[in-house]
Order: C-alpha cells, then sequence, then structure tokens
C-alpha cells in the first residue's frame, strides 16, 4: 500500500489494494471529503481530543517567538510567505498571521498565506473567515496534495515558513515523513523555516480516549470511509455492520483506527467489479497515528 504523502494516489486503484490485501488497510487520506472534514472539525473540538487544543496553547504563547524567529534573517521584508500543509479551516495558522501582521506593521511589510488541503471545502470556509478578521492578509488557497505544495513552495516570496502540525505526521510512517521534509528542504531557502507539530508518548488511557469518544464522532468519522466507498465506486457496505475500534499498538508507540466487521459478510463494489468477504471480527486498518518521544522526531528531521 502506498505510504507516499507526495503523490496523489488514485482512489479506485487503492481501495482495491487496500481491501483485497491481508491485512485489509484503507490509507487515512479517503477520510478527507466533505462530510469526512466537517466530521475532523468537530473532533477538534472534542473534550477527549486533546491535541488540537494543546497545540493551540503552544502557538499562543510561543506564536510571537517563531515568527520572530521566522523573520530573523530578512531585514524588514516587504513580503513574508506562511504556507500550512493540511490547512483544514486554518484556525492554527490565524494565531501565527496574527503575529506576523503584527510585527511587519511598522515596516510597511505583508503576509501572504497559503493553505494547502486536499478539501476545497474547508479552505473555501478558511478564506471567508481569514478575509474577515485579517483583512490586510493575502491568501492563496492550494487545493491539492504535498507535491503541488513543494512545487509551489518556491515560487513563493520569501522568507517563507512552512507549518506541519496537528500531528499530521503521525499519520505516515517515518520513511513518508523523511521523503515530505527532504522535499520541503529542497524548496527552501537558507533562512526559511519549517514548524511541525508532533502529539507525544501520553497516557495510553488518555489517547484511546482521544480517539473512541463519548459522542461518537469519531466512530461516525471512520465509518464515512465506508459511506465515501459506497457513494464514489458502488459500494454496497452497510456502515451499522462495521464497529469502530481505536487500539493501542504499543510495540510501533501507535494509536491505530480500525473497522470491524460485526457478522460474516460479503460486499460488492460495483466500480471495481470485486465483492470483498470479511469474516466476523476481521478488521481493515484505517489509521494510525504515531506518538512520539522527542528523540524520534529529531532522527526524522536529521534523516531529511
Ligand atoms: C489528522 N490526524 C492527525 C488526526 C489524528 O489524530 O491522527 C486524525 C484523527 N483521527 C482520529 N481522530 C483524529
Amino acid at each position: 500500500m502506498k505510504t507516499s504523502q507526495l503523490t496523489g494516489a488514485d482512489p479506485a486503484q487503492v481501495v482495491r489494494e487496500g481491501l483485497v490485501s491481508r491485512p485489509k488497510q484503507l490509507p487515512p487520506w479517503l477520510f478527507y471529503d466533505a462530510e469526512g472534514s466537517r466530521l475532523f472539525e468537530q473532533i477538534t473540538a472534542l473534550p477527549e481530543y486533546y491535541l488540537t487544543r494543546a497545540e493551540s496553547e503552544i502557538l499562543t504563547s510561543h506564536g510571537t517567538q517563531v515568527v520572530r524567529a521566522a523573520l530573523e534573517g530578512a531585514h524588514n521584508p516587504p513580503l513574508f510567505s506562511l504556507m500550512e500543509l493540511g490547512a483544514g479551516t486554518a484556525t492554527k495558522s490565524q494565531i501565527l498571521l496574527q503575529a506576523a501582521i503584527t510585527q511587519m506593521r511598522p515596516w510597511g511589510g505583508r503576509c501572504c498565506f497559503v493553505p494547502v488541503d486536499i478539501s476545497e471545502t474547508v479552505l473555501d470556509a478558511a478564506r471567508v473567515r481569514l478575509h474577515k478578521a485579517l483583512p490586510a492578509l493575502i491568501v492563496r488557497p492550494i487545493v491539492g496534495d504535498h507535491a503541488a505544495a513543494c512545487a509551489a513552495l518556491g515560487t513563493l516570496p520569501p522568507p517563507r515558513l512552512v507549518l506541519f502540525l496537528g500531528s499530521y505526521m503521525g499519520n505516515f510512517d517515518d520513511a513518508a515523513n523523511i521523503a515530505l521534509f527532504g522535499a520541503v528542504r529542497l524548496a527552501l531557502d537558507p533562512g526559511d523555516t519549517f514548524v511541525v507539530g508532533a502529539d507525544r508518548q501520553n497516557p495510553v488511557d488518555e489517547i484511546l480516549a482521544a480517539y473512541d469518544d463519548k459522542a461518537g464522532v469519531t466512530a461516525a468519522f471512520n465509518r464515512n470511509i465506508l459511506v465515501r466507498i459506497n457513494r464514489e465506486l458502488g459500494g454496497q457496505f452497510d456502515p451499522s455492520s462495521f464497529a469502530h475500534v481505536a487500539r493501542w499498538n504499543a510495540a510501533e508507540s501507535r494509536v491505530e483506527m480500525h473497522l470491524a466487521s460485526i457478522r460474516q459478510q460479503r460486499v460488492r463494489i460495483r466500480a471495481l467489479g470485486i465483492t470483498v468477504a470479511f469474516a466476523r471480527g476481521e478488521t481493515i486498518h484505517t489509521e494510525s497515528s504515531v506518538k512520539y518521544t522527542d528523540d524520534r522526531v529529531e532522527a526524522i528531521l536529521s534523516a531529511a
């Protein structure tokens, strides 16, 4: 199964490969159709999902320093570019954008924000909100993957600050992160800045609660991948016959999300011309979220 973050993949081919493989698996980027993106925004506000709150607090308390460091090498630049990979509604970027606008005001510098996401819907929402909140900001969204982002990065006016927040890196293996960070590094110049957010090895019960909330939003987010396959590929999944499972994998230091078939069943996927057989209890592995030590993050960054 493809784990690269850099090249776009064809959903039909990925679903076919994932459902005929043993164990069955689907890549987490399939979550993010319009409904999946909406559910993910809900997840970020859940009491159990500590990641977004923790990161927002860090950016609120250290955002001024981050922007100062990013602007440091350039002398009163007329423009400053901030790109966020997997921006979503860009709520966290807004904290840094506000700090950048404030710091550049004395010399009349302007800030250009490039949110990158595969969902056009969330980028539209971000653009409208940012236009109202920060009218001086130039916003140039890119609907696309990380390859599109890296291609555009070199054309942005320096200095540049690239954000990869939300522990998105945790949804990929180390090799894929090294490849992505290496591509970002090649597109940047000395004096540009890359900021990465990574979740730590918190207590396992807190991690599991974050990925299996009481309100069932994460379960709906997980099952939405089946709804998407039904809509886009003529799948005949009954999502209610799959249970949401969040499981701690200590050996890999990651929480895994699975969809477990609650009965023996066969599911036809018309556009793929296949019928997939499930044993009772058999799972589709839909996501891994790695929880890091500082050393592991350092090793990934050094390798890139
Ligand atoms: C986007 N990504 C970093 C989230 C995570 O925590 O792995 C997606 C998510 N999955 C379940 N809850 C949130």
